[in-house]
């Protein structure tokens, strides 16, 4: 197989798909890496491709609620609810799941996190392939997610069998995690579903608590090489600006105006920030609700693992 192509030819996805190839995939957060789920080769080559550690576990993507249920031994009721109500979207539940699943797909766990994508090539894959795709973020481990397929032709592009191309990702972040397989329904990570949505449907505890119940839930991620600095209003970012060297080359970005247009566009700016050779990226952060939560929680992960790698 030809590494490195980029093309929108869906039937050629599924084909690489169905030879256990793995794919840049297009979806509604960010774009996966992609591998038929029931192919244990293939899922163990996402692995090797993005550098992930063995016993994080993968979210399988499906075409319908209806597929989805087949992948758990014990579909809960908040599952169903949650499912009913926002896929295909933005929303991973995570289920108990069903025996015949590949140990690998769930890092050795008995649960299994499931989604269906709002992206209409995503879903047309889906359908013709009619099997699970596993399919992580498509950044090395620990890096800035993509959001273009360009981003991932730029990161992986010489590792992967084919990039579908479906145009940059409506939302922009990862989906909202939630953890149905317990009496206690967390949300595991904030997404395009707000906590405030889910919690009118489903009772969600509130605030985790304990051990993250996510593997791979790391306080450093989504870095960008440059130094991230948070900061709660323009006026802070302005007065952090004015004591920095002049050697410096830092750049304000305000993700507190439009926090909406501003998830579709984070990634791509915190990678233009390494593009630009900027030393130091300083963000107002959004306020915490809606997709605000999120973007902050990403944006504070970001800023974690950035000043982990500079000292
Ligand atoms: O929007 C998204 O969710 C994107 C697109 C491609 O669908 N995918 C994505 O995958 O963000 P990834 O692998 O980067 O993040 C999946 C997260 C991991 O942090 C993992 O710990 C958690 O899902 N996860 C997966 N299965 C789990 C399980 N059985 N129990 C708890 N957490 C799980
Ligand atoms: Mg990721």
């Amino acid at each position: 197989m030809k590494s490195g192509s980029i093309g929108t030819d869906t039937d050629h996805a599924i084909e690489v798909l169905r030879n256990g190839g793995v794919i840049g995939f297009p979806t509604e957060t960010v774009y996966g890496l992609a591998a038929d789920a029931s192919n244990s080769v293939a899922v163990n080559r996402i692995f090797d491709i993005k550098g992930r550690p063995r016993n994080h576990p993968l979210i399988v993507h499906l075409p319908s609620l209806v597929e989805a249920r087949l992948w758990s031994a014990d579909w809960s009721t908040s599952a169903e609810i949650l499912a009913a109500l926002f896929w295909p979207g933005p929303l991973t539940v995570i289920v108990t799941k069903a025996l015949t699943v590949n140990h690998e797909v769930t890092g050795g766990l008995d649960t299994i996190a499931l989604r269906v994508p709002n992206h209409a090539v995503a879903l047309e894959v889906l359908r013709g392939l009619e099997c699970g795709v596993a399919a992580p973020s498509a950044n090395k481990f620990g890096k800035v997610s993509p959001t273009t397929a360009e981003h991932v032709l730029n990161d992986l592009g010489s590792e992967v069998d084919y990039i579908l191309d479906g145009g940059p990702c409506s939302i922009g972040l990862e989906s909202t995690i939630v953890d149905c397989s317990a009496n206690i329904i967390q949300i595991l990570r904030p997404g395009g579903i707000s906590r405030e949505l889910v919690s009118q449907v489903v009772p969600v505890a509130e605030q985790m608590t304990g051990p993250s119940r996510a593997p791979g839930m790391l306080d450093s991620h989504y870095a960008p090489t440059c130094r991230l600095t948070v900061v709660a209003d323009v006026n802070e970012a302005q007065a952090l600006l004015a004591t920095q060297a002049v050697t410096q080359q830092v750049r304000i970005i305000d993700g507190s105006s439009d926090p909406t247009l501003f998830a579709t566009q984070m990634y791509s700016q915190l990678r233009q920030c390494d593009d630009d050779g900027i030393d130091q990226a300083i963000v107002v952060l959004p306020s915490p609700n809606g997709i605000g939560t999120a973007i902050r929680d990403r944006l504070l992960k970001a800023a974690h693992g950035a000043q982990t790698q500079s000292h």
